[in-house]
């Protein structure tokens, strides 16, 4: 089997003795040409976790490989198939554009990667910014700048760590289209965001911490279906006596019921025993990541407290 790109093996992290662990055991990993999303609330260790691939910080227990190689044992190897957004937009302000992404190659030994580097700017919309000094840039066009940084070297797996907090929706949308490009291309991609319509969107299987540990991980679909409810809406032409064991609001002669994600729409109108006929109109919402996330992250709180 070829070796993953991203392994994460019951991963702990504590930042000193007496402090709370900020990674309590976490094993999950990225699979070839995927966007895996991490979720979780702010302090529930996503950043930690990254850190810990990019040899910032050291596991204090636990295993964590780069195409099979433990970023531990050879950090030089593991460093140059990523690429790293982090969180924190960093200035160093009297540089240029340019300048930026020519120092980031020679970082890497490339120094004739002028072609790379304009085929980012072009990509990235900043091809007619690359004079300017990174001080006259916007946040957007700074936030941009540093995912260019991140793939001068044209690395295999990409870590973006909340690359759209305090971003606008219109760069947010760009972001988006531009990280499925680099999917289509092969390359894989961890994403971390407490943005759950982007990880809906974008990820086919997400990990989602709380305080540390794994509350819920598997295919994004699968994780809705499993945490959230079917909310059919009925508007019927007459009043209904409704008998069912589903919990249901009724206004006037619209009836809302909430219903398991896989009882099919037609068991459900017999079980009720609703004629067809009666029905005028019927909508459906399927629920969200943002449901299923706050049911996990909810549930995880209550075994928190001690009793
Ligand atoms: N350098 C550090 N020293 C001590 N504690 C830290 C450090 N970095 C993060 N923490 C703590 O570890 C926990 C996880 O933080 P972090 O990984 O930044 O979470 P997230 O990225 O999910 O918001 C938090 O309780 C945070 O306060
Ligand atoms: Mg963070």
């Amino acid at each position: 089997m070829a070796n993953l790109p991203l392994e994460i093996i019951n991963l702990r992290k504590s930042y000193g003795p007496g402090m709370v662990e900020a990674v309590k055991g976490i094993s999950f990993d990225v699979q070839p040409g995927e966007i895996f999303g991490l979720l979780g609330p702010n302090g529930a260790g996503k950043t930690t976790i990254i850190s810990t691939l990019t040899t910032l910080e050291k596991p204090t227990s636990g295993q964590v490989k780069i195409f099979g190689v433990e970023v531990v044992k050879d950090p030089m190897f593991t460093k140059r198939q990523i690429g790293v957004v982090h969180q924190e937009v960093i200035n160093s302000g009297f540089f240029s554009v340019e300048e930026i992404l020519n120092f980031q190659s020679g970082y890497y030994g490339l120094r004739r990667n002028r072609e790379r580097i304009h085929f980012l700017l072009h990509k990235l919309a900043l091809f007619e910014h690359k004079e300017k000094k990174v001080k006259q840039l916007s946040g957007g066009m700074k936030r941009r700048l540093m995912i260019a940084k991140a793939l001068v070297h044209n690395p295999k797996l990409l870590l973006l760590d909340e690359p759209t907090a305090g971003v606008d929706i219109g760069l947010r949308e760009d972001l988006w289209k531009f990280v499925l490009e680099l999917r289509a291309e092969g390359m894989s991609i961890l994403l971390t965001t407490h943005y759950l319509e982007e990880a809906q969107e974008l990820c086919g299987r997400v990990g989602i911490i709380n305080y540390g540990s794994l509350v819920a991980l598997g295919n994004t679909q699968q994780i809705i279906r499993q945490y959230t409810q079917k909310k059919v809406c009925l508007t019927l032409t007459q009043p209904f006596d409704v008998k069912s064991g589903y919990s249901f609001k009724n206004k006037d002669l619209d009836y809302e019921f909430l219903i398991p994600q896989n009882l099919p729409l037609g068991e459900f109108l017999d079980e009720v025993g609703i004629p067809l006929q009666l029905v005028r109109d019927v909508s459906i919402d399927e629920g969200d990541l943002a449901e299923a996330f706050l049911k996990l992250v909810n549930k995880a709180e209550l075994q928190e407290v001690p009793s």
